[in-house]
């Protein structure tokens, strides 16, 4: 198994278990990882979704091997399949995080970009060095990238393939934080913490309003505001949040 998934109470862990290649994708691999993410998402329990790797990275790209010799409609084949599955991740009706132990390279930082948020250890390294492989990212690069970091930041890093260290990464805007390596996992834990007492209803509402919003005309964006804060108030987390607002207490969700 490459894919290892643990889940414990709303939080599923999937860490990515292919250490003597530095988690390299291959098909096998990207297929695991499918099954898992329709697993994540048919489970209503589960709310954060935490994605890492074992050893030193946290994934370092797609794997070279498999792609060697890879004729034009293998390779459409094969950039379809990733494509499909980031999607399916970067959709997922949950809050997903990739905490980015080590290499983060080329699809690795594709995935990482189809999370909510990265966040990563001093020791990360990123970039897409597709192009001194010959070819373009196939797993949503030159997508995502330029969608985070701006078009200008997006471009050099494409197309020098350069590795940049966390802080870097920070400053570009890749990343939400780094942290020292050893509490990386206790970072996850607490950021998960930080929106835990939220309305999970409200902070869904949040994520499709902005990823939907983003890719719409801003006359679109702000009418797609409008839809989800009012279906806010068609779910009990609304009047509970508001109750306890003017009673001077926490709110007390029971999630239907
Ligand atoms: N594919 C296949 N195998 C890989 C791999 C990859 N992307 N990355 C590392 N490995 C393998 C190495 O071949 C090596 O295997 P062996 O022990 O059998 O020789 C093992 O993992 C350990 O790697 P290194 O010995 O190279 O480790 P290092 O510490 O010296 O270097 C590294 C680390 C700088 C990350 C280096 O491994 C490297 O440059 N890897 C390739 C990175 C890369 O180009 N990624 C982009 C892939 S293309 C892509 O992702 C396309 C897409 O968008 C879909």
């Amino acid at each position: 198994m490459f894919i290892q998934l643990e889940i414990k109470k709303n939080i599923a862990w999937v860490t990515f278990n292919r250490p003597k290649a530095l988690n390299a994708i291959n098909i096998e691999m990207l297929n695991e990882l499918d099954q898992t993410v329709d697993v994540i998402k048919e489970n209503v329990k589960v709310q954060f979704v935490i994605f890492t790797g074992l050893g030193k990275a946290f994934i370092a790209g797609a794997d070279i091997s498999e792609m060697v010799n890879m004729d034009e409609l293998e390779a459409k084949n094969y950039g379809r399949l990733g494509a499909a599955v980031f999607r399916k991740i970067e959709l997922l009706d949950k809050v997903t995080i990739a905490l980015i132990n080590g290499y983060c390279l080329g699809g690795g930082n594709e995935l990482a970009m189809a999370c909510d948020f990265r966040i990563a250890s001093d020791k990360a390294k990123f970039g897409q060095p597709e192009v001194t492989l010959g070819i373009t990212p196939g797993f949503s690069g030159t997508s995502r990238l330029p969608r985070i970091v701006g078009v200008t930041k997006a471009k050099e890093l494409l197309f020098t393939g350069k590795m940049i260290d966390a802080n870097e990464a920070l400053k570009i805007g890749l990343l939400t934080q780094v942290v020292s390596h050893d509490t990386l996992q206790e970072t996850g834990f607490k950021f998960i913490e930080s929106m835990d007492n939220n309305s999970f209803n409200a902070l869904i509402h949040i994520k499709h309003a902005i990823d939907e919003g983003m890719e719409a005309p801003l006359e679109d964006a702000i009418e797609l505001e409008t839809i989800y804060f009012s279906r806010c108030f068609s779910h009990s987390n609304q009047s509970e949040a508001m109750k306890a607002f003017f009673e001077k207490r926490k709110p007390n969700y029971k999630e239907e």
